[in-house]
């Protein structure tokens, strides 16, 4: 059971959504929250609506792939509440879809900007402040289900998360020696605004390839008007986070194409018959690398 009291959750992407329910859920479940957003005006109404349910809560105005501006949110974090989080939420996202034929470097350097970078960002900001602290802590880090396997639609969006499922892999390896839990959640569809999301993009990035207009975002709407509710969604994270679960996948219809999409990967795999002896030298000399390097790591922390 993890103790939620008087914990900091910093919840990127907390003005809507995924990230808004996540900070109703765990306001409720005793943290401070801090929300940080790209839209102002969403942002103080979310934070608005959080008090007015009970909560501790604080929004910062934040564009996630900015380092300089991360940092001082992470400044500010400390300010007001006076300790780094111990509760991570890397939520933030955006998404829109095209032909990957058709893509821009500006589709590239949004989608992969944010859903990427902006995790990176976050990550860079507070893993030394929360290991500094010493007090440990949890991550959680949305990708999606799209990031286990390519699209001819959502192509950027899909790489920028397989990026991210991978990454989380090895954030949790890296942080369980600090007592910080790390975690990726992997939606199918959440009942949010997400259809919206180009209207956040910057005018810089403006280019694109793809054709976004009212009907595109309509017709998206109404995919996501049947998604999974934020706070229900929240719940299942935080059920998972207590059973410290890598995976946080609460979408049972998703566990057929996931199994067929694994078992494509690992029936392509050559059985052992077809190379023992490869085999067997290649996974000693792999064992003998990783021992000497261990032994390197510690003699050069020695000196
Ligand atoms: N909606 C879905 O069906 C779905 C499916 C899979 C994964 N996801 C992921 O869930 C997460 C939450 O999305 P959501 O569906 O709740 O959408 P949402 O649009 O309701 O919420 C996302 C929030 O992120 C904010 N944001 C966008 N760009 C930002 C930036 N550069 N800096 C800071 N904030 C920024 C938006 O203003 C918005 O409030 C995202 O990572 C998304 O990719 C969503």
């Amino acid at each position: 059971m993890i103790d939620y009291t008087g914990k900091v959750a910093f919840i990127t992407g907390g003005a809507s959504g995924a990230g808004f329910g996540q900070a109703t859920v765990f306001a409720e479940a005793g943290c401070k929250i801090v929300i940080a957003d790209i839209r102002r005006a969403a942002l103080d109404e979310a934070a608005a609506k959080l008090r007015a349910q009970g909560a501790e809560a604080h929004g910062i105005h934040l564009d996630v792939t900015d380092r300089a501006a991360y940092a001082r949110a992470g400044d500010e974090v400390e300010k007001v509440f006076g300790k780094p989080p111990e509760l991570l939420f890397n939520t933030a996202g955006v998404n829109t879809f095209g032909p990957l034929e058709k893509s821009t470097y500006d589709d590239f350097d949004w989608l992969v900007g944010v859903n990427f970078w902006g995790v990176v960002n976050g990550m860079m900001t507070f893993v030394p402040r929360m290991i500094a602290a010493g007090r440990g802590g949890y991550i959680v880090t949305t990708a999606s289900m799209g990031g286990f396997s390519g699209s001819a639609a959502a192509s950027i969006y899909s790489a920028a998360k397989a990026a991210v499922i991978n990454l989380m892999e090895s954030y949790r390896l890296a942080l369980a020696r600090y007592d910080i839990g790390v975690s990726v959640l992997c939606p199918a569809n959440i009942r949010s605004n997400i259809a919206e999301a180009t209207k956040v993009r910057p005018a810089h990035l403006g280019n694109t390839g793809y054709v976004v207009n009212d009907e595109v975002i309509q017709s998206l709407h109404r995919i996501h008007a049947h998604g999974l509710d934020p706070v229900v969604l929240a719940r299942r994270t935080k059920e998972a986070m207590e059973a410290n679960q890598l995976y946080i996948i609460p979408y049972p219809e998703q566990k057929e194409p996931l199994a067929q999409h694994f078992k494509q990967i690992v029936d392509s795999v050559l059985p052992m018959e077809a190379d023992p002896e490869g085999a067997r030298a290649r996974t000693e000399a792999l064992q003998n690398w990783i021992k000497d390097r261990q032994a390197l790591m510690s003699s050069s922390k020695r000196d």
